[in-house]
């Protein structure tokens, strides 16, 4: 069934926070949730289950982390038992959980910026010590990707580094890692006895044909090192829903990770628990024709931003629904983000909270129905127009 993702959602007067934060005349295109309705299969299983007028406590059911299982099997040919998922309520939980059971207050703790900036707090929330070692910026024209700097994450190492966080697919570069390229943090993760924590949040937004490779499925012996999180949230924009869960083969550290959320981090929501199995279940061509949406917004989005943008680079993501773009050559003399909020009435991601690697970059959100991407690019267009005629 075809999917209109064009429609207007008006969203102002939900509670979205996206939509709250800035005054009325602003486009917020910032925090990570699309504007769009979530998927109707999961509407409709919520309609039921709030109709059963029963919201007691409620643990996963078996059924649901088969449903999981078969996912993984299906999508990643990944065979895990149902014991071997953990359910959480969200991802930054489970990253603040995993910096909280590994390691002892004082370790280091490694992640690769520019990146979602929980990564660089959750070490520090937990009396960890956060280690950041740059992606190389790699210059393509007017776009531009990442290279992982293996010198930089080997100058970064220490011998109290006992955790390295991945983010896969990468927010805010678009990267979704290689096989290849992953057997090489593995092996970097293995010479330095790193236990690794995968965030996958992003793993369903792919773009064109990309795949997606889980950490945990390139041997059993990194499957042993390896903490996966993962979650419905993103994919079928349900992030309110609190549900979200972590995969974890290696009993000893499935147990330290129990340990690290007993009596602090609660069961999830009956509802989220509902909605996490209605979108693994029934939703599948929603996604289908999400990807080729959000695919075709990003293409509007870099040939926007090559054709009417000249001084702003852009990546090109091969997965999720962020563009990261280097305004450093704009003629902007401020902070950007603070230049398009005010002159565009845009709201982006401001770079600097994403580490190392951010300041003089933002973060736009494509997940929209492609009249909102194009007023928000065109006020911004329009800003920068001015602000060269003021210039000139
Ligand atoms: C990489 C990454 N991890 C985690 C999250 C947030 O996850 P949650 O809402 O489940 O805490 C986001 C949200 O944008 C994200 O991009």
């Amino acid at each position: 069934m075809p999917y209109d993702f064009d429609q207007p959602f008006d969203r102002r007067h939900t509670g979205s926070m996206k939509w709250q934060l800035y005054d009325e005349d602003v486009l917020p295109m910032w925090v990570a949730d699309m504007d769009f309705p979530v998927p109707p299969p999961i509407l409709a299983a919520l309609h039921a289950r709030v109709d059963m007028a029963d919201f007691g406590y409620e643990k996963p059911s078996l059924a649901l982390a088969e449903v999981i299982c078969a996912r993984l099997r299906r999508l990643y040919g990944w065979d895990v038992t149902t014991e071997q998922i953990m359910f959480i309520p969200s991802l930054v939980t489970g990253i603040n959980a995993v910096a909280r059971a590994i390691g002892a207050p004082g370790d280091g703790v490694l992640v690769q910026t520019p990146v979602y900036p929980p990564f660089l707090t959750a070490p520090t929330n937990q009396d960890r010590v956060t280690q950041m070692a740059e992606l190389e910026l790699v210059p393509n024209g007017r776009t531009f990707s990442y290279r992982i700097d293996y010198e930089r994450m080997e100058a970064a190492v220490t011998d109290r580094t006992r955790l390295f966080i991945l983010c896969n697919p990468h927010n805010p570069t678009g990267e979704a890692y290689s096989r290849a390229e992953q057997l090489r943090m593995a092996e970097f993760c293995e010479r330095h006895n790193l236990i690794v924590c995968s965030d996958e949040i992003h793993c369903d937004l792919l773009l064109d044909d990309t795949q997606h490779v889980p950490m945990a499925t390139l041997a059993p012996e990194i499957a042993d090192r390896t903490i996966t999180l993962m979650a419905p949230s993103k994919t079928y924009n349900i992030p309110g829903m609190k549900a979200s869960f972590a995969v974890v083969t290696n009993p000893e550290l499935r147990q330290r990770l129990a340990a690290a959320t007993a009596g602090i981090v609660p069961w999830l929501n009956c509802l989220g628990l509902t909605a996490m199995d209605a979108a693994y279940r029934h939703c599948d061509d929603w996604l289908n024709e999400l990807r080729a949406y959000l695919t075709a917004n990003r293409n509007v989005t870099v040939q926007y931003v090559l054709e009417q943008m000249p001084g702003i680079k852009t990546t090109v993501p091969q997965a999720t629904y962020l563009a990261w773009f280097d305004c450093r050559e704009a003629g902007i003399e401020e902070n950007p983000y603070e230049f398009f909020r005010r002159e565009a009435k845009v709201a982006l991601n401001d770079g600097p909270p994403f580490g190392a690697g951010g300041e003089g970059f933002v973060r736009l959100n494509f997940g929209c129905p492609r009249a909102t991407l194009l007023e928000g690019l065109g006020r911004m267009k329009d800003a920068l127009e001015r602000l060269g005629r003021a210039g000139g």
